[in-house]
Protein backbone atom coordinates (compact mmCIF):
# COMPACT_ATOMS: atom_id res chain seq x y z
CA UNK A 1 0.00 0.00 0.00
CA UNK A 2 1.05 3.41 -0.76
CA UNK A 3 3.10 5.07 2.38
CA UNK A 4 5.28 7.95 1.86
CA UNK A 5 7.27 5.75 4.02
CA UNK A 6 7.56 3.20 1.49
CA UNK A 7 7.94 5.79 -1.28
CA UNK A 8 10.84 7.31 0.18
CA UNK A 9 12.90 3.87 0.39
CA UNK A 10 12.08 2.19 -3.03
CA UNK A 11 13.06 6.35 -4.61
CA UNK A 12 16.48 6.42 -2.46
CA UNK A 13 17.19 2.86 -3.62
CA UNK A 14 16.37 3.40 -7.25
CA UNK A 15 18.70 6.88 -7.18
CA UNK A 16 21.79 5.08 -5.70
CA UNK A 17 21.42 2.49 -7.98
CA UNK A 18 21.28 4.58 -10.80
CA UNK A 19 23.66 7.30 -9.94
CA UNK A 20 26.58 5.12 -8.79
CA UNK A 21 29.66 7.08 -8.29
CA UNK A 22 28.68 9.49 -10.68
CA UNK A 23 27.34 12.95 -9.49
CA UNK A 24 23.91 15.10 -10.07
CA UNK A 25 22.74 19.18 -10.00
CA UNK A 26 19.85 20.31 -9.51
CA UNK A 27 18.02 23.46 -9.57
CA UNK A 28 15.93 25.30 -6.90
CA UNK A 29 13.79 27.68 -6.72
CA UNK A 30 12.32 27.98 -3.62
CA UNK A 31 9.43 26.10 -4.72
CA UNK A 32 8.07 23.08 -2.99
CA UNK A 33 8.42 20.72 -5.71
CA UNK A 34 12.23 21.17 -6.65
CA UNK A 35 12.86 21.06 -3.03
CA UNK A 36 11.18 18.11 -2.02
CA UNK A 37 12.81 16.47 -5.42
CA UNK A 38 16.73 17.78 -3.95
CA UNK A 39 15.56 16.45 -0.44
CA UNK A 40 14.90 13.16 -1.77
CA UNK A 41 18.15 12.89 -4.22
CA UNK A 42 19.95 14.25 -1.22
CA UNK A 43 19.18 11.89 0.96
CA UNK A 44 20.19 9.03 -1.25
CA UNK A 45 23.67 10.62 -2.85
CA UNK A 46 24.35 13.07 0.14
CA UNK A 47 27.40 15.47 -1.49
CA UNK A 48 27.34 13.89 -5.17
CA UNK A 49 24.59 16.28 -5.13
CA UNK A 50 25.01 19.88 -5.50
CA UNK A 51 21.89 22.37 -5.63
CA UNK A 52 22.01 25.55 -7.34
CA UNK A 53 20.30 28.76 -6.37
CA UNK A 54 19.44 32.06 -8.52
CA UNK A 55 19.19 34.79 -6.16
CA UNK A 56 17.23 37.67 -9.09
CA UNK A 57 16.88 39.94 -6.45
CA UNK A 58 12.97 39.30 -7.13
CA UNK A 59 11.91 36.99 -4.07
CA UNK A 60 9.63 37.96 -0.99
CA UNK A 61 10.81 38.86 2.13
CA UNK A 62 12.40 36.23 3.98
CA UNK A 63 12.17 33.64 0.75
CA UNK A 64 16.05 33.38 0.00
CA UNK A 65 17.24 32.62 3.81
CA UNK A 66 14.23 30.18 4.05
CA UNK A 67 16.79 27.99 1.00
CA UNK A 68 19.79 29.50 2.31
CA UNK A 69 19.79 28.50 6.16
CA UNK A 70 16.13 26.17 6.82
CA UNK A 71 16.35 24.33 3.92
CA UNK A 72 20.21 23.53 4.38
CA UNK A 73 19.40 22.57 7.65
CA UNK A 74 17.17 20.19 7.17
CA UNK A 75 18.66 18.58 4.31
CA UNK A 76 22.49 18.84 4.68
CA UNK A 77 22.66 19.63 1.06
CA UNK A 78 25.36 20.86 -1.14
CA UNK A 79 24.19 24.32 -1.93
CA UNK A 80 25.41 27.14 -4.24
CA UNK A 81 24.08 30.45 -4.31
CA UNK A 82 24.36 32.75 -7.13
CA UNK A 83 23.81 36.33 -6.35
CA UNK A 84 22.79 37.68 -9.74
CA UNK A 85 20.46 40.94 -7.94
CA UNK A 86 22.54 43.66 -9.53
CA UNK A 87 22.76 41.70 -13.32
CA UNK A 88 18.57 41.25 -13.74
CA UNK A 89 17.82 44.81 -12.30
CA UNK A 90 20.43 45.96 -14.60
CA UNK A 91 18.56 43.96 -17.62
CA UNK A 92 15.45 45.18 -16.26
CA UNK A 93 16.22 48.59 -16.48
CA UNK A 94 13.68 50.66 -18.14
CA UNK A 95 11.52 47.89 -18.52
CA UNK A 96 7.31 47.95 -18.15
CA UNK A 97 6.14 45.83 -20.70
CA UNK A 98 4.68 42.79 -18.83
CA UNK A 99 6.08 40.37 -21.29
CA UNK A 100 9.44 41.56 -22.47
CA UNK A 101 10.34 41.58 -18.56
CA UNK A 102 9.39 38.00 -18.55
CA UNK A 103 12.06 37.21 -21.69
CA UNK A 104 14.33 38.68 -19.95
CA UNK A 105 14.03 37.27 -16.57
CA UNK A 106 14.19 33.85 -18.39
CA UNK A 107 16.97 34.60 -20.42
CA UNK A 108 18.91 36.09 -17.46
CA UNK A 109 18.16 32.67 -15.28
CA UNK A 110 19.49 30.31 -18.09
CA UNK A 111 22.74 32.09 -18.27
CA UNK A 112 23.24 32.20 -15.13
CA UNK A 113 22.39 29.13 -13.89
CA UNK A 114 24.80 27.57 -16.91
CA UNK A 115 26.98 29.47 -15.92
CA UNK A 116 27.15 27.76 -12.23
CA UNK A 117 26.61 24.58 -14.10
CA UNK A 118 29.28 25.03 -16.27
CA UNK A 119 31.61 25.79 -12.46
CA UNK A 120 30.24 23.12 -10.83
CA UNK A 121 30.97 20.63 -14.10
CA UNK A 122 34.38 22.01 -14.39
CA UNK A 123 35.77 21.41 -10.64
CA UNK A 124 37.55 18.02 -10.03
CA UNK A 125 34.84 15.45 -9.18
CA UNK A 126 32.98 12.55 -10.70
CA UNK A 127 31.13 13.19 -14.10
CA UNK A 128 28.05 15.08 -13.65
CA UNK A 129 25.71 12.92 -15.45
CA UNK A 130 22.46 13.67 -14.06
CA UNK A 131 19.53 16.67 -13.64
CA UNK A 132 17.16 15.97 -10.81
CA UNK A 133 13.66 18.19 -11.88
CA UNK A 134 10.79 18.64 -9.48
CA UNK A 135 8.22 17.51 -12.30
CA UNK A 136 5.24 16.06 -10.47
CA UNK A 137 2.19 13.71 -12.36
CA UNK A 138 0.01 16.37 -13.60
CA UNK A 139 2.85 18.09 -15.11
CA UNK A 140 3.61 14.65 -17.21
CA UNK A 141 -0.26 14.20 -18.37
CA UNK A 142 -0.28 17.67 -19.67
CA UNK A 143 2.27 17.36 -21.30
CA UNK A 144 0.84 14.51 -23.38
CA UNK A 145 2.23 11.46 -21.16
CA UNK A 146 5.77 12.35 -21.14
CA UNK A 147 8.52 11.38 -23.24
CA UNK A 148 11.48 12.35 -20.30
CA UNK A 149 12.40 14.77 -22.03
CA UNK A 150 14.11 18.13 -19.86
CA UNK A 151 11.46 20.81 -21.19
CA UNK A 152 8.16 19.43 -19.67
CA UNK A 153 7.78 22.04 -17.05
CA UNK A 154 9.28 25.16 -19.13
CA UNK A 155 5.62 26.41 -19.04
CA UNK A 156 6.03 26.50 -15.55
CA UNK A 157 9.83 27.08 -14.85
CA UNK A 158 11.38 30.13 -15.62
CA UNK A 159 12.15 29.46 -19.42
CA UNK A 160 12.86 25.97 -19.18
CA UNK A 161 15.69 24.42 -20.10
CA UNK A 162 18.29 24.42 -22.94
CA UNK A 163 17.45 21.95 -25.57
CA UNK A 164 20.38 20.45 -26.34
CA UNK A 165 20.62 19.33 -22.70
CA UNK A 166 23.23 16.62 -22.21
CA UNK A 167 21.91 15.17 -18.96
CA UNK A 168 19.97 12.17 -17.79
CA UNK A 169 16.84 13.37 -16.03
CA UNK A 170 16.42 12.08 -12.30
CA UNK A 171 12.27 12.70 -11.55
CA UNK A 172 11.30 11.34 -8.17
CA UNK A 173 8.16 12.93 -8.01
CA UNK A 174 6.85 11.54 -11.70
CA UNK A 175 3.76 9.48 -10.03
CA UNK A 176 2.96 11.92 -7.14
CA UNK A 177 0.34 14.73 -6.84
CA UNK A 178 0.91 17.92 -4.80
CA UNK A 179 -0.72 16.54 -1.55
CA UNK A 180 1.72 13.62 -1.91
CA UNK A 181 4.83 15.57 -2.53
CA UNK A 182 4.10 17.87 0.57
CA UNK A 183 3.47 14.69 2.71
CA UNK A 184 6.87 13.32 1.37
CA UNK A 185 8.47 16.79 2.11
CA UNK A 186 7.21 16.51 5.78
CA UNK A 187 8.58 13.07 6.25
CA UNK A 188 12.07 14.04 4.80
CA UNK A 189 12.29 16.44 7.38
CA UNK A 190 11.38 20.01 5.33
CA UNK A 191 10.07 23.57 7.36
CA UNK A 192 6.50 23.62 7.68
CA UNK A 193 7.44 27.25 5.39
CA UNK A 194 8.49 24.86 2.30
CA UNK A 195 6.34 21.76 2.39
CA UNK A 196 3.40 24.18 2.45
CA UNK A 197 4.00 26.98 0.68
CA UNK A 198 1.82 28.47 -2.25
CA UNK A 199 2.64 28.74 -5.83
CA UNK A 200 4.37 31.68 -6.94
CA UNK A 201 5.54 32.99 -10.26
CA UNK A 202 9.49 32.07 -11.16
CA UNK A 203 9.41 35.39 -12.60
CA UNK A 204 9.11 36.28 -8.54
CA UNK A 205 7.74 40.13 -7.78
CA UNK A 206 9.26 41.39 -11.20
CA UNK A 207 5.68 41.07 -12.57
CA UNK A 208 3.91 41.64 -8.96
CA UNK A 209 5.11 45.75 -9.90
CA UNK A 210 3.01 47.31 -12.59
CA UNK A 211 5.68 49.66 -14.18
CA UNK A 212 9.47 49.45 -14.13
CA UNK A 213 11.35 47.13 -11.58
CA UNK A 214 13.79 48.86 -9.31
CA UNK A 215 15.37 47.88 -6.02
CA UNK A 216 13.66 50.24 -4.31
CA UNK A 217 10.57 49.49 -5.37
CA UNK A 218 10.74 45.84 -4.94
CA UNK A 219 12.01 46.89 -1.37
CA UNK A 220 8.52 48.54 -0.97
CA UNK A 221 6.87 45.51 -2.74
CA UNK A 222 8.21 43.48 -0.71
CA UNK A 223 7.26 45.18 2.81
CA UNK A 224 3.57 45.24 1.69
CA UNK A 225 3.75 41.64 0.79
CA UNK A 226 5.35 40.64 4.06
CA UNK A 227 2.44 42.24 5.88
CA UNK A 228 -0.58 40.73 4.02
CA UNK A 229 1.26 37.10 4.49
CA UNK A 230 1.63 37.48 8.37
CA UNK A 231 -2.20 38.72 8.54
CA UNK A 232 -3.25 36.02 6.53
CA UNK A 233 -1.51 33.48 7.93
CA UNK A 234 -2.51 35.26 11.51
CA UNK A 235 -6.19 34.54 10.54
CA UNK A 236 -5.30 30.81 9.91
CA UNK A 237 -6.65 31.51 6.26
CA UNK A 238 -3.47 30.29 4.33
CA UNK A 239 -5.32 26.60 3.22
CA UNK A 240 -8.17 28.76 2.22
CA UNK A 241 -6.79 30.43 -0.54
CA UNK A 242 -4.62 29.45 -3.05
CA UNK A 243 -2.73 32.21 -3.20
CA UNK A 244 -2.50 35.90 -2.68
CA UNK A 245 -0.47 38.09 -4.83
CA UNK A 246 0.07 41.36 -3.75
CA UNK A 247 1.12 44.28 -6.51
CA UNK A 248 2.22 47.82 -6.54
CA UNK A 249 0.68 50.26 -9.08
CA UNK A 250 4.54 51.86 -9.58
CA UNK A 251 2.88 53.73 -12.48
CA UNK A 252 -0.03 54.98 -10.73
CA UNK A 253 -0.40 57.29 -8.40
CA UNK A 254 -3.41 58.49 -5.80
CA UNK A 255 -3.86 61.61 -3.72
CA UNK A 256 -4.21 60.94 0.13
CA UNK A 257 -3.75 62.64 3.65
CA UNK A 258 -1.86 60.78 6.39
CA UNK A 259 -0.47 62.49 9.28
CA UNK A 260 -0.48 66.20 8.71
CA UNK A 261 -0.39 66.31 4.90
CA UNK A 262 -1.36 65.41 1.58
CA UNK A 263 0.30 62.78 -0.11
CA UNK A 264 0.66 61.45 -3.53
CA UNK A 265 1.18 57.61 -3.41
CA UNK A 266 1.21 54.84 -4.44
CA UNK A 267 -2.02 51.87 -4.52
CA UNK A 268 -1.19 48.22 -3.81
CA UNK A 269 -3.74 45.74 -4.82
CA UNK A 270 -4.29 42.61 -2.85
CA UNK A 271 -5.66 39.87 -5.21
CA UNK A 272 -6.95 36.49 -2.91
CA UNK A 273 -7.83 34.19 -4.70
CA UNK A 274 -9.44 30.48 -4.42
CA UNK A 275 -8.61 27.80 -7.08
CA UNK A 276 -8.72 23.93 -8.05
CA UNK A 277 -5.27 24.12 -10.50
CA UNK A 278 -5.00 27.56 -11.36
CA UNK A 279 -6.56 27.35 -14.98
CA UNK A 280 -9.92 29.10 -13.46
CA UNK A 281 -9.95 31.18 -9.87
CA UNK A 282 -12.73 32.96 -8.30
CA UNK A 283 -11.89 36.38 -5.87
CA UNK A 284 -11.87 35.14 -2.23
CA UNK A 285 -13.97 36.29 -0.13
CA UNK A 286 -11.83 37.49 2.62
CA UNK A 287 -13.18 38.49 6.38
CA UNK A 288 -13.36 42.44 6.43
CA UNK A 289 -11.51 42.77 9.58
CA UNK A 290 -8.85 40.54 7.76
CA UNK A 291 -8.68 43.39 4.92
CA UNK A 292 -9.02 45.86 7.33
CA UNK A 293 -5.74 45.00 8.96
CA UNK A 294 -3.89 44.52 6.12
CA UNK A 295 -5.08 47.69 4.63
CA UNK A 296 -4.46 49.77 7.59
CA UNK A 297 -1.10 48.38 8.98
CA UNK A 298 0.69 49.02 4.93
CA UNK A 299 -0.81 52.13 4.87
CA UNK A 300 0.92 52.60 8.15
CA UNK A 301 3.78 50.76 7.72
CA UNK A 302 4.76 50.98 4.38
CA UNK A 303 6.39 54.00 2.70
CA UNK A 304 4.72 55.70 -0.20
CA UNK A 305 1.63 53.56 0.04
CA UNK A 306 -1.66 55.53 0.24
CA UNK A 307 -4.06 53.22 -0.95
CA UNK A 308 -4.65 49.40 -0.77
CA UNK A 309 -7.20 48.24 -3.14
CA UNK A 310 -8.95 44.52 -3.62
CA UNK A 311 -9.05 43.07 -6.67
CA UNK A 312 -12.50 41.50 -7.39
CA UNK A 313 -12.28 39.38 -10.65
CA UNK A 314 -12.41 36.16 -11.52
CA UNK A 315 -10.21 34.44 -13.56
CA UNK A 316 -11.32 34.38 -16.53
CA UNK A 317 -11.54 37.17 -17.59
CA UNK A 318 -8.24 38.28 -15.18
CA UNK A 319 -5.31 36.18 -14.61
CA UNK A 320 -4.18 35.21 -11.45
CA UNK A 321 -1.47 37.46 -11.78
CA UNK A 322 -1.60 41.37 -13.14
CA UNK A 323 1.47 40.42 -15.70
P1 LIG B 1 -2.07 33.27 -14.22
O1 LIG B 1 -1.59 34.66 -13.89
O2 LIG B 1 -1.71 32.85 -15.61
O3 LIG B 1 -1.29 32.30 -13.24
O4 LIG B 1 -3.54 33.10 -13.93
C1 LIG B 1 -1.62 30.95 -13.05
C2 LIG B 1 -0.67 30.39 -12.00
O5 LIG B 1 0.64 30.31 -12.49
C3 LIG B 1 1.52 31.10 -11.72
N1 LIG B 1 2.45 31.72 -12.67
C4 LIG B 1 3.68 31.27 -12.90
N2 LIG B 1 4.40 30.29 -12.33
N3 LIG B 1 6.24 30.82 -13.70
C5 LIG B 1 5.67 30.06 -12.72
O6 LIG B 1 6.35 29.20 -12.20
C6 LIG B 1 5.58 31.82 -14.33
O7 LIG B 1 6.12 32.48 -15.21
C7 LIG B 1 4.24 32.06 -13.89
N4 LIG B 1 3.30 32.96 -14.28
C8 LIG B 1 2.20 32.74 -13.49
C9 LIG B 1 0.64 32.08 -10.99
O8 LIG B 1 1.25 32.53 -9.77
C10 LIG B 1 -0.58 31.24 -10.74
O9 LIG B 1 -0.40 30.36 -9.64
Amino acid sequence: SWTTGNVIEEQVAAIRERVGDKRAICGLSGGVDSAVAAALVARAIGDQLTCVYVDHGLMRKGETEQVEKDFVAATGVKLVVVDAEERFLTALKGVSEPEEKRKIIGREFIRVFEQAQAEIIADEGPAVEFLVQGTLYPDVVESGGGTGTANIKSHHNVGGLPEDLEFQLIEPLRKLFKDEVRMVGQELGLPEEIVQRQPFPGPGLGIRIVGEVTKDRLDLLRDADAIAREELTAAGLDRDIWQCPVVLLADVRSVGVQGDGRTYGHPIVLRPVSSEDAMTADWSRLPYDVLARISTRITNEVRDVNRVVLDVTSKPPGTIEWE
